[in-house]
């Protein structure tokens, strides 16, 4: 393997894990916010969408890194079924990411940033929407990082 090889996998891999874990809790941390009201709900909301913000980030660099590691491999001839499943499911994370974990997010720092927003009768709504798409993406996230282990190339 090159050198720009082993880069390119720690690049891919790092940013992968940053994925992963920076919204790690961040559900169960606004719904302690909210339980606290306040300045409370306001810093947890903030917060996780600092942390929603970085995950899709490293989202896309883990993305850009399996692209280019597939061009340094050969070309997409070169891949097999695995990465090419492990493609469309980490579009489908993001997408997911954009279009539900995201405008959720943004809803409760919204939310948080009104008197009493936490008893608004939306918030909860907002939450679950929240806990759903970030449960979703932690579950894909697993099974594509499988299918990097069964690609058979
Ligand atoms: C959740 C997202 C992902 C995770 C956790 C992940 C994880 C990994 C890991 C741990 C490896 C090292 C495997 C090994 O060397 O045996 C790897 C390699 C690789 N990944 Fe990913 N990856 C992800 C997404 C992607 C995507 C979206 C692509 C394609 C655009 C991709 C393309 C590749 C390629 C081409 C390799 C090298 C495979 C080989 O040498 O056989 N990865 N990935």
């Amino acid at each position: 393997m090159s050198t720009t090889q082993v880069i390119l996998r720690v690049i891919h891999v790092a940013a992968a894990a940053v994925w992963f874990a920076a919204p790690l809790g961040a559900a169960s941390m606004v719904k302690r916010g909210m339980a606290a009201g306040g300045d409370g709900f306001k810093t947890a909301a903030s917060e996780a969408v600092r942390r929603g913000n970085i995950g899709v980030g490293a989202g896309v660099v883990t993305l850009l890194s399996g692209f280019t590691l597939i061009f340094s491999l050969g070309g997409f001839k070169w891949i097999g079924p695995p990465i090419h499943a492990a493609l469309s499911l980490v579009i489908v994370m993001l997408l997911i990411e954009a279009f539900l974990a995201k405008p959720a997010g943004a809803g409760l720092l919204r939310l948080s940033q009104e008197a009493g927003g936490e008893k608004d009768p939306a918030a909860a709504g907002l939450l679950k929407r929240y806990a759903m798409a970030g449960g979703i993406v932690q579950l894909l996230w697993v099974a594509v990082l499988a299918l990097m282990f069964i690609n058979p190339m």
